[in-house]
């Protein structure tokens, strides 16, 4: 595969798409981070983006009459800055059907849990640990996996588990599962740029 040129989409912190940046930055990530998009203008993601000298745009549906323009927006301007592929970090809004087309196979998200348990519709942020903790499930993790059209569906391309202790609560539970999150997410982009996942 060509050099990995990133797009984020991100809704609020951008921890992840930090820590990716970061992983470029140490040499131990061979990708080009492009553009960064939020439908937030509020996301901190846009101003760490702007921080890093990183191409940054709000770009939300109150801009557009239909979903299909946004869709639309949100393609060329990923397209006006060559990117290959996409990544979503903490993205909370669904990726439009062309976006999902033009990048088949290359559009990764990463989920706060080992999918195929807790995820589809609704299983997001502190809703996922939860769930996790009210199943009395003795671990949990993160998941990366690409995106389709179903939520939390695509196929998976990485997990790190940590265990739950017993006086867990969602925050204990979320901030051991953010610290292997900022580890997955990189080196499953690494693995792609070596080839050694191959996304087709
Ligand atoms: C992470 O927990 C991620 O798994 C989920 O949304 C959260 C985003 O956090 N999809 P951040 O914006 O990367 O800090």
């Amino acid at each position: 595969m060509e050099k990995l040129r990133i797009g984020f989409l991100a809704s609020h912190n951008g921890s992840n798409m930090q820590a990716i940046i970061d992983a470029i930055k140490k040499g131990e990530l061979d990708a080009i981070p492009c553009v960064v998009i939020s439908n937030n203008s509020n996301a901190y993601a846009l101003e760490r983006a702007r921080r890093e000298g990183i191409p940054a745009y709000h770009i939300s549906s109150k801009h557009f009459e239909t979903e299909e323009e946004l869709d639309n927006a949100i393609l060329e301007t990923l397209l006006k800055h060559d990117v290959n592929i996409v990544c979503l970090a903490g993205y909370m809004k669904k990726v439009g059907s062309k976006v999902l087309r033009h990048f088949r196979n290359r559009v990764l998200n990463i989920h706060p849990a080992l999918l195929p348990k807790f995820g589809g519709k609704g299983m997001y942020g502190k809703f996922v640990h939860e769930a996790v903790l009210k199943a009395g499930e003795t671990q949990s993790g993160c998941t990366v996996h690409l995106v389709d059209e179903i939520y939390d569906h695509g196929r998976i391309l990485g997990q790190k588990v940590v265990p739950v202790y017993p006086d867990d609560t969602v925050e204990t539970l979320s901030a051991r599962v953010l610290e292997q999150e900022h580890k997955l997410y990189p080196e499953v982009l690494q693995k792609i740029a070596k080839g050694e996942i191959q996304l087709d």
